[in-house]
């Protein structure tokens, strides 16, 4: 089998600083509690700038940074629960702007954990031996998913795109392990409604939806299109996640939390990452924290820390890194990296 690295990293976040007083302006809420209770200060909010536009300005500066052109990429993973379109996907829009011709190209949906599910779906490509060199872009624009009324949810995301390219080349970040999971039972926590079922064969009052007897009859609420969340109930899935993503790369490989130079963790509130912190008994400032300057930008948000945790130079040759992350779905995954 083929070893898989990551030999190039990239990132864009849109100009617009949101600060917390800024949105002490639009809702209920206060630059303290939003500090106190998530860690975030501020955010970036795309001014007109699209998911595939983000998505192409990461993935330039993350080919840019591994030394190839457009015509090296075999294949294109985005991963965005915020595409410009259902169809044509986000990443057929970056090939298209990247003029990456050879490259086969599609979307993956796992929320705030698309980044590591995407890694892990290139290392598969690039280990079968199938393709070479892999672009894996999370890019959102959340600003548009959010109810921009709901002081609850609207003042912890924010917009970005975040972008590795993948290769079998001996040389950059070593993926060694991979840890991927999933719960659909707990589905209902975090949600953003689709287009609603809509055509002239309804039956009135009436949708065939998903609930946790399986399929029923039950009326769907009307799809706003907006994010809701559980959000106590999506903190304590995120700590739990954190801490068994981590034990699990840890038991799989054998290396001791000693071992682990840096813990990258999804980017969505402080609070969280400092009780995984204490569950798993890993000092909190081997997390890499940049939620406070960006705030939850989903499947962009270990992307983006990657990128800048990279270009601090302070991992050193032979430091292993953690990347984990949580989401809607419920979703999870981890990756073990070793610096080079
Ligand atoms: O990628 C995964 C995405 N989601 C997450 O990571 C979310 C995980 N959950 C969380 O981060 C936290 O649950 C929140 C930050 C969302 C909320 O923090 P909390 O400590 O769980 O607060 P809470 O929901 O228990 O609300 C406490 C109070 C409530 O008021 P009452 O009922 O006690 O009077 C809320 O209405 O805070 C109120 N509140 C706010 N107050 C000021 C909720 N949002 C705000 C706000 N500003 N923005």
């Amino acid at each position: 089998m083929k070893q898989v690295g990551i030999i190039g990293t990239g990132r864009y976040l849109p100009e617009h600083v949101v600060s917390n007083d800024d949105l002490s302006r639009l809702v209920d809420t206060s630059d303290e509690w939003i500090r106190t209770r998530t860690g975030i200060s501020q955010r970036r909010i795309s001014t007109g700038m699209t998911t595939s536009g983000m998505a192409c300005e990461a993935g330039t500066a993350a080919l840019t940074n591994a030394g190839l052109e457009p015509d090296d990429i075999d294949l294109i993973i985005c991963a965005t629960i915020t595409p410009d379109y259902f169809m044509p996907s986000c990443a057929c829009l970056v090939q298209e702007r990247l003029g990456a011709k050879n490259a086969a190209a599609f979307d993956l949906a796992a929320a705030c954990t698309g980044m590591i599910y995407g890694m892990v779906t290139a290392e598969q490509f690039i280990k079968s031996g199938m393709y070479e060199n892999v672009l894996v872009i999370g890019a959102e624009t959340l600003s548009k998913v959010l109810d921009w009324k709901d002081r609850s949810t609207c003042v912890l995301f924010g917009d970005g795109a975040g972008a590795v390219v993948m290769s079998a080349a001996k040389k950059g970040i070593n993926l060694l392990a991979a840890n991927l999971e999933s719960d659909g039972s707990k589905y209902r926590l975090l949600t953003c409604p689709a287009v609603t079922l809509d055509n002239p064969f309804l039956l009135e009052q009436e949708c065939i939806c998903y609930d946790e007897n399986g399929m029923s009859n039950a009326a769907e609420p009307a799809g706003t299109q907006k994010i809701v969340m559980n959000g106590q109930e999506v903190f304590k899935y995120a700590v739990r996640a954190i801490v068994d993503n981590i034990n699990t790369l840890i038991k799989k490989t054998g290396i001791s939390k000693d071992d682990i130079a840096y813990i990258i963790p999804h980017q969505a509130n402080y609070r969280i990452i400092d009780q995984a912190s204490r569950s798993a008994g890993i000092p909190i400032d081997k997390f890499f924290i940049n939620l406070d300057r960006y705030g939850n930008t989903s499947a962009a948000s270990i992307g983006i820390a990657l990128d800048e945790l990279a270009e601090s130079g302070r991992p050193r040759r032979g430091d292993k890194v953690i990347c984990v992350g949580f989401g809607g779905g419920m979703t999870s995954g981890a990756v073990l990296l070793e610096w080079n």
